[in-house]
């Protein structure tokens, strides 16, 4: 809960601006003290006399409003709140934190403030991919802003892709993670999680048994320790946990692309259960007997190893990089080696022989390998564990 927190809340000029009103609405359920600034754009969207009837606060729009600096000036305003919230934050308005401008009261008030800011991008796809949106918000998490989505989506301009905003309650997960002072807060992890997919034809793919399970759990585990986390999954059978920045992928390939789109970071957790090859020759039709009797033969490629790949960066490798192992037998011995060849800092190995009950069960039971050695843990839950290593994670650093 809010502990009376005060939200400064920057509603920029997108069509989203229109869940802005709903978040004001959400945000002061929770306890939260709401104060709106709208752009001029903003007003082309919603209304100041809306958003102040929700907000049950005076609404600032004019840096140059002399009645306002008389009562409060935008140094003081931009620091009197404990988070600053700018949803929806535009293209625009992103390129203008990202370069410091401070041409209007929006980004001024950005520019003055001392407090922590989280953004809630959203804008149409092909802005949202543009190089230069890319760069601004590597910029931005460079500056230690926080981001919440966008999520991926049909758009008002009648597209489809990433650009929407996210939905309210995530923006309400990431306010409350951003203020829920832990140890992580104000880092960056990457967490993978989930099976892949590698399709044989558009219908048809190869996949394995992973849940998910315990990779949200990690997530979940690192979201309440304050960490912004960014988690990457293939199609699970879990939900991902509120308050993380969710990009879904299907195959290993794909992942990888997501993983080197997310860094920097300062930790990441590759908990997914990537396939090993995807096939070379899938077919671009829905494969048909051909009465022959005669069955396909299926030529495989390996997939890009994405652990081995981060824990090998020359440039912006990820300060701790942990893998899994899933071991049927020498598990130690077997681990270890897997961390040396993968060039990871720590291995979660598991035990997953006939008879251990991990694989598909709630709960685990794991070993950590480190450079100093190997560390037997008890038999835990799955949230157990994902919270001691959260834990150890914040420890290293925190
Ligand atoms: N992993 C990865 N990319 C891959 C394969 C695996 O990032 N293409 C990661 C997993 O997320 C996990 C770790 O590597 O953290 C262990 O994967 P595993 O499949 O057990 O290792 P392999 O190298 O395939 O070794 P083996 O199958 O011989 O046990």
């Amino acid at each position: 809960m809010s502990n009376g927190k005060r939200i400064l809340l920057i509603i920029a000029g997108g069509i989203a601006a229109f869940k802005s009103l709903d978040l004001i609405r959400r945000l002061r359920e929770r306890g939260f003290g709401v104060t709106p600034v709208l752009t001029p754009a903003a007003e082309q969207f919603v209304t100041p006399l809306s958003a102040s009837a929700l907000a049950a606060s005076k609404v600032y729009r004019d840096l140059f409003d002399l009645t306002d600096e008389a009562e409060m000036g935008h140094i003081e305003l931009s620091r009197a709140a404990d988070l600053l919230v700018v949803a929806p934050a535009t293209a625009d308005l992103m390129a203008k934190m990202a370069h410091g401008h401070a041409s209007d009261l929006a980004s001024t008030l950005l520019m003055a403030t001392d407090k922590p800011v989280l953004i809630a991008p959203a804008m149409n796809v092909r802005m949202w991919e543009h190089p230069a949106t890319r760069r601004n918000l590597r910029l931005l998490q460079e500056d230690g802003i926080l981001s919440v989505g966008p999520v991926e989506g049909a758009m008002a301009c009648g597209e489809f892709g990433f650009g929407r905003m996210a939905e309210v309650p995530e923006i309400v997960a990431a306010v409350e993670a951003a203020l829920s002072a832990g140890p992580l807060t104000g880092r960056h992890v990457l967490v993978t999680s989930g099976p892949t997919h590698e399709p044989i034809d558009p219908v048809r793919y190869i996949a394995n048994r992973s849940s998910g399970a315990q990779g949200t759990a990690i997530a979940a585990a690192l979201l309440a320790l304050g960490a912004r986390v960014s988690f990457v999954t293939g199609p699970a059978s879990v939900p991902p946990p509120p308050g993380a920045e969710v990009i879904r992928v299907e195959t290993a390939r794909q992942m990888r692309e997501a993983v080197f789109a997310a860094l920097p970071a300062d930790a990441a957790v590759c908990a997914a259960a990537v396939a090993d090859w995807h096939v070379a020759n899938a077919a671009g039709r829905k494969m048909k007997k051909d009465g022959s009797g005669r069955a396909p033969a299926f030529e495989l490629a390996e997939n890009p190893d994405i652990l081995a790949e981060l824990s090998r960066l020359e440039t912006g490798r990820p300060g701790l990089v942990v893998g899994f192992a899933a071991e049927t037998d020498d598990v130690v011995a077997n681990a270890t080696a897997k961390r040396a060849r993968k060039g990871c800092d720590w291995i979660v190995a598991n035990d997953v022989s006939e008879g251990s009950g991990v694989m598909g069960g709630t709960e685990n039971e794991v070993t950590l390998i480190t450079a100093e050695g190997a560390e037997a843990w008890p038999r835990l839950g799955k949230g157990e564990v994902a919270r001691l290593l959260a834990e150890r994670i914040a420890a290293r650093i925190g």
